[in-house]
């Protein structure tokens, strides 16, 4: 069964087409463009020139990644694209093209929750994980744990109750003057830093609990640069660079530790962009290591963004029994949609 996966849901357009066997899937061939260089100018993403820039992208990618997988887009069995969350209009082009291209080609088209496909990417790798896992979702928009015992069957352990790790990356990039996105910036920074010379907060760190707050951070950071003065100095900047990464970074750990603990379970995944982060690995590894725990990455560059892990995650559903494809072409979109309410005909459920 080939599908062919499209992601469109911030800024980047991402197309793969994935070969799906049952539990198994392979990657044919996949296609991405970034819009970081068109949003950069503004510091942001700027929702209306995503849009259409996805409108420009999505046809010539489509192309693209059939022609390197070989195939014809007659060979394509199954059409899915990334229903939500994320902006309203960039969800709608991926849609819209999706279920016009499965009409066009008579196959059935499946809408795929975002998180779902960053949570299974892993399963791309040269070291696919095994279920059961605790999933950290650490992306720009997301920060949760998840016990996670098999495709569809998803509980939500602990999440931010503010902003998201990537977010603190990005907002904290920004005071430092630093471009977006600012969390490999702020990386890069930071391999210059200190992350003893700044004592900056670390939220929920002792709560008996798996939720994150990392709002506080940035208010830290913007504290810190106003004490330091207009004319700090490169390396007082790549200190508190490395004091925030440290920041963020033990908080994570520490939490993924303890969802591992409170759920008894033996393994980890870590998904989403800021799984990207050196440090974060470096010291997931080290932690996991000493445990017995082993740890899961999605190949680096299926971390952030792209088309692969929604031709995946539609590839694994049906592979799996939790989604039975139609060729209804009506679809909506999900802006804002939580992973766990998604709804049992999702296949999504508590344990
Ligand atoms: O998963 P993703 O591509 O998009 C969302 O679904 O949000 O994640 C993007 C986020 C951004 O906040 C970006 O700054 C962060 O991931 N990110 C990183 C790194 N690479 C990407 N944060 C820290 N270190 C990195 N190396
Ligand atoms: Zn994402």
């Amino acid at each position: 069964m080939h599908v062919l996966g499209i992601e469109s849901s911030c800024d980047e357009t991402g197309v793969a087409l994935v070969r799906g066997d049952g539990e198994e899937a392979v990657l044919l061939a996949h296609a991405l463009h970034s819009q970081v260089a068109m949003h950069e100018a503004y510091g942001g993403v700027v929702p209306e020139l995503a849009s259409r820039d996805h409108v420009r992208r999505l046809v010539p990618l489509v192309r693209d990644v059939a022609a390197r997988a070989g195939l014809g887009l007659e060979a394509v069995d199954v059409v899915a694209y990334t229903r939500g969350p994320g902006l309203a209009g960039a969800l709608l082009v991926g849609a819209g093209l999706a279920c016009a291209l499965g009409m066009a080609l008579g196959r059935p088209v499946i809408g795929v929750h975002h998180l779902e496909g960053h949570l299974l990417s892993p399963f791309l790798a040269a070291d696919p994980p095994r279920f059961p896992f605790v999933a950290l979702l650490v992306s720009g928009g997301h920060t949760q744990l998840m016990a996670v015992h098999g495709v569809g069957r998803y509980a939500l352990l602990g999440e931010t109750i503010d902003d998201a790790a990537g977010e603190a990356f990005d907002k904290t990039a920004k005071l430092l003057g630093l471009g977006y996105p600012g969390g490999p910036a702020l990386a890069r920074l930071a391999e210059f830093g200190d992350p003893a010379a700044f004592d900056l907060p670390r939220p929920l760190l002792h709560a008996a609990n798996l939720d994150f707050s990392f709002a506080g951070l940035k208010t830290a950071v913007l504290t810190r640069l106003r004490t330091l003065g207009a004319d700090v100095c490169e390396q007082r900047r790549a200190d508190l660079a490395a004091a925030t990464q440290a920041a963020i970074v033990d908080v994570l750990v520490a939490k993924s530790l303890r969802a591992l603990r409170e759920t008894s379970m033996a393994r980890l995944v870590v998904a989403g962009g800021v799984g990207a982060n050196r440090e974060l690995r470096r010291r997931l590894d080290a932690a996991c290591a000493s445990r017995g725990v082993r740890v899961h990455y999605p190949e680096l560059d299926l971390c952030t963004d792209n088309g692969a892990m929604i031709a995946l995650a539609a590839a694994l559903r049906i592979g799996a029994g939790v989604e039975r494809p139609a060729a209804d072409y009506g679809f909506d979109v999900r802006p804002r949609w939580p992973l766990v309410e998604a709804g049992a005909g999702w296949g999504v459920t508590t344990p």
